[in-house]
């Protein structure tokens, strides 16, 4: 028994010993958002035993100021805290969907005191803090001419900001989050237009201009366009009883909202639906890919023209896939057409060596010597005129 006190004594002292306390290795930093923004703080801290880390909202002027603990799901639901505790501290804190109101001071507070959050006791080594600021601004208003473009050849795309936060340094555009490198421009303007001459479905997507303030300000203007659906394969083949699979695919912008199959029946262009889950049909779909599988292919039902109808609001896009069935045998036939060459091709040669064999043997010996003697005549007679020419 006493030794087993002696051992946890000894045990207290080293953990003492070795103990530290917190430190800061990664401090908040400050910034400047928009309402409905998100901000996202993060602190990294360590220490032994492993500091807890705290974040506190700083209400009020000093000396006034208040301290406001803030927890997973505080201010409804809006703040979100990700901490690990592996090897030291790290903790995420994140406000989405911000108001006016969210603009203040934020602290970071880290602490491994064993008493620290004892009421009672004030803890022997205080809470290490660092600060930092979230300033919320009005959302910029940008004024957009167009609001949307919508199944349209051309259009020019206009953006108007009407409260800059402060000095704009440029503007520039994007569409689908990249920059349109052309019309990258550092004129400290709020107006900017953007021409789009022809709209196919390559143009379609979302344009946004963008305003460099800080912080940046942008507003979006989708340019819609219907469908445009193509084939991955304009022409597929299949063996009887295996599956068939025919794909349609669309890169444009919205993407389908709905598809649908169809084949053609008959030769007066009559089209038949092809319905989804059947023991012959199935089809997945997502927005920007259709398939559909074919099971048991049959050479005389299956074989035809299949149409992909992709849907959106401004239309439909259509494309056609011929499919092809071979039979079982059919796809035998290039194996067995090269079986069938091989052999003729080791009949002729057994053939022709059988019947040449004879006179090939004088041959060699006549056409093997001659040159060679030639050669070497010719040889000998390059050298003696090569030997006087050096000399
Ligand atoms: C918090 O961490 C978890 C797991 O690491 C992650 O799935 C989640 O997205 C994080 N939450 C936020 C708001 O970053
Ligand atoms: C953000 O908050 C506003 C009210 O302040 C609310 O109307 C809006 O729906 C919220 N947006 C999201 C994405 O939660
Ligand atoms: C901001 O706070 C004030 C009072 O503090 C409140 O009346 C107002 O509704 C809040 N605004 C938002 C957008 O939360
Ligand atoms: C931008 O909007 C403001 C306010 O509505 C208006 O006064 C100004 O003429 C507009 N500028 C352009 C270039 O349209
Ligand atoms: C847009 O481009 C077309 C063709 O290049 C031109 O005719 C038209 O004037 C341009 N519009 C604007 C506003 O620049
Ligand atoms: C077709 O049916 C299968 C199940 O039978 C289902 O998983 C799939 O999502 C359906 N596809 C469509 C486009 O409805
Ligand atoms: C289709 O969309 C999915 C996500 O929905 C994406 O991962 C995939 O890359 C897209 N495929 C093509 C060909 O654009
Ligand atoms: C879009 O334009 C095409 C012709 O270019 C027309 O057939 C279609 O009905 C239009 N769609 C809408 C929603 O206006």
């Amino acid at each position: 028994m006493k030794s087993l006190w002696g051992f946890a004594v000894i045990l207290l002292v080293f953990s003492q010993a070795s103990a530290r306390t917190a430190g800061f290795v990664k401090s908040p930093l400050s910034q400047m958002k928009l309402v409905e923004d998100s901000a996202e703080l993060h602190c990294e801290v360590i220490g032994n035993p492993i500091p807890e880390v705290q974040w506190w909202f700083i209400e009020g002027e000093e000396p006034q100021e208040t301290f406001i603990q803030l927890f997973d799901g505080a201010r409804d639901d809006r703040v979100r805290i990700n901490a690990t505790y592996i090897h030291h501290a790290t903790s995420t804190f994140h406000l989405f969907n911000l108001t006016l109101n969210d603009t203040g001071v934020y602290e970071c507070r880290a602490s491994n005191d064993p008493d620290r959050n004892d009421l009672n006791t004030p803890p022997k080594v205080k809470w290490i803090r660092s600060q930092a600021n979230i300033i919320v601004f009005e959302k910029a208003l940008i004024l957009t001419e167009p609001t949307e473009v919508v199944n349209k050849t051309s259009a020019v795309l206009k953006c108007n900001l009407t409260n800059p936060a402060g000095p704009v340094k440029g503007v520039y555009w994007t569409k689908d989050g990249k920059t349109i490198e052309s019309t990258v421009s550092d004129v400290p303007t709020t107006y900017t237009e953007y021409n789009l001459t022809s709209i196919n479905h390559q143009a379609g997507g979302k344009y946004a201009c963008v305003f460099q303030t800080e912080p940046q300000a942008e507003e979006v203007i989708e340019v819609k366009t219907q469908p445009h659906v193509y084939a991955k394969k304009a022409s597929e083949h299949g063996n009887e009883k295996d599956k068939g699979v025919l794909e349609c695919l669309s890169h444009s912008y919205p993407l389908p909202t709905d598809w649908a199959w169809f084949v053609k029946v008959g030769d007066a262009g009559d089209k038949a639906l092809i319905a989804n889950g059947t023991d012959k049909y199935e089809i997945k779909s997502t927005p920007n890919k259709t398939t559909l599988y074919i099971n048991d292919l049959d050479i005389n039902q299956d074989m035809g023209v299949y149409q992909c109808y992709g849907k959106n609001d401004m239309g439909e896009g259509i494309a056609e896939i011929q499919l092809r069935v071979r039979s079982r045998l059919a796809a035998l036939w290039p194996f067995l057409g090269i079986v069938a060459e091989v052999i003729i091709l080791i009949t002729i040669i057994f053939i022709y060596e059988k019947r040449r064999k004879p006179d090939e043997i004088n041959d060699d010996d006549d056409s093997g010597s001659a040159p060679l003697k030639s050669n070497v005549a010719t040889n000998h007679k390059d050298k003696n005129v090569r030997q006087r020419n050096s000399n």
